[in-house]
């Protein structure tokens, strides 16, 4: 399955243009809908240049085409590439603006997205991700202490998703670190789904607050200032800046590595339809 000479804008595209749905109650603050030519990159609301070297993670992230492109049917590909030589390389993208949960708001962060439909065994190794960091990571703060909503990710082609919140004091902490806190829902069907992350900070009672992951817009998980139970933590999580990444990653210490049988190209990618913020 391998073709390390195609281009990726080969691939026909399948589905037409989807745009961020209007939502009751919110306003839609930032999107990308990824128009553009076949095999052109993101557009320059992102970063993509990235040298991130965390977790143990085998692939090398890259910039070429072959990694990440615009699909030409108005959707994004990141797809993992093994090299003759065994070398990994993959695509990962950031927001460059960052977003805050508005007082006495609601904060959304959303997407519409598909997994490659390599079979499980064949995606050991295979880590595609779509979540949040706050902002203080780019400004000095330590990781997990800034703040980590993983709103999807799946690993190593398990049949479900996780959903993971990072924070507070590494190691152990109300969060757990490294683990963090997090639950999983059921994968749906191959195809693209709605993957969302609501930040609701209406309840002037912080315990009160809540952050919920929703798939196809019903919530699978809740996670309260309660459960967090330190004001000043909570605060890192649902009251601070926080921007949006995704990306496929390769091997490292949650998945553990690629084997003989795990297939790099499409099968093992992700391909957004569109990245969405919403806010009250
Ligand atoms: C690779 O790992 C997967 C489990 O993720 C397993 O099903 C498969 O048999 C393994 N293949 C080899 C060659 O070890």
């Amino acid at each position: 399955m391998r073709s390390t000479s195609s281009l990726l804008s080969l691939l026909p595209a399948l589905v037409g243009a989807i745009a961020p749905p209007t939502l009751d109650g919110l306003k839609l603050l930032w999107h990308d809908g990824f128009e553009g030519a076949a095999g052109s990159p993101p557009s320059d609301k992102w970063n993509i240049a990235l040298s991130v070297n965390t977790n143990n993670e085998l692939q090398t992230y890259s910039v070429s085409n072959q990694n990440i492109q615009i699909s030409g049917g108005e959707t994004m590909q990141l797809v993992p590439r093994k090299s003759r030589s065994g070398h990994w390389t993959s695509g990962r993208i950031e927001t460059k603006d960052s977003w805050t949960p508005p007082p006495g708001g609601k904060l959304l962060i959303q997407s519409s997205l598909l997994l490659g439909n390599n079979a499980p065994g064949n995606q050991q190794g295979i880590w595609p991700a779509f979540w949040a960091l706050g902002d203080a990571m780019r400004h000095g703060t330590q990781w997990p202490l800034a703040g980590e909503l993983d709103i999807m990710e799946r690993v190593s082609g398990s049949e479900v998703a996780y959903g993971t919140t990072h924070c507070g004091e590494f190691p152990g902490g109300v969060c757990n670190e490294p683990t963090g806190r997090g639950s999983t829902v059921p994968l749906p069907a191959d195809g693209f789904h709605t993957w969302a992350l609501q930040i609701d900070v209406t309840n002037p009672d912080w315990r009160a607050q809540s952050i919920q992951w929703m798939l196809d817009g019903k919530t699978w998980r809740t996670l309260t200032g309660a459960d967090i139970g330190v004001e000043g933590t909570w605060s890192t999580l649902a009251h601070s800046p926080l921007y949006v990444l995704v990306n496929v990653a390769v091997g490292g210490d949650w998945p553990g590595n690629p084997n003989d049988s795990t297939m790099d190209g499409y099968g093992s990618m992700m391909e957004l339809q569109y990245v969405a913020v919403y806010s009250t």
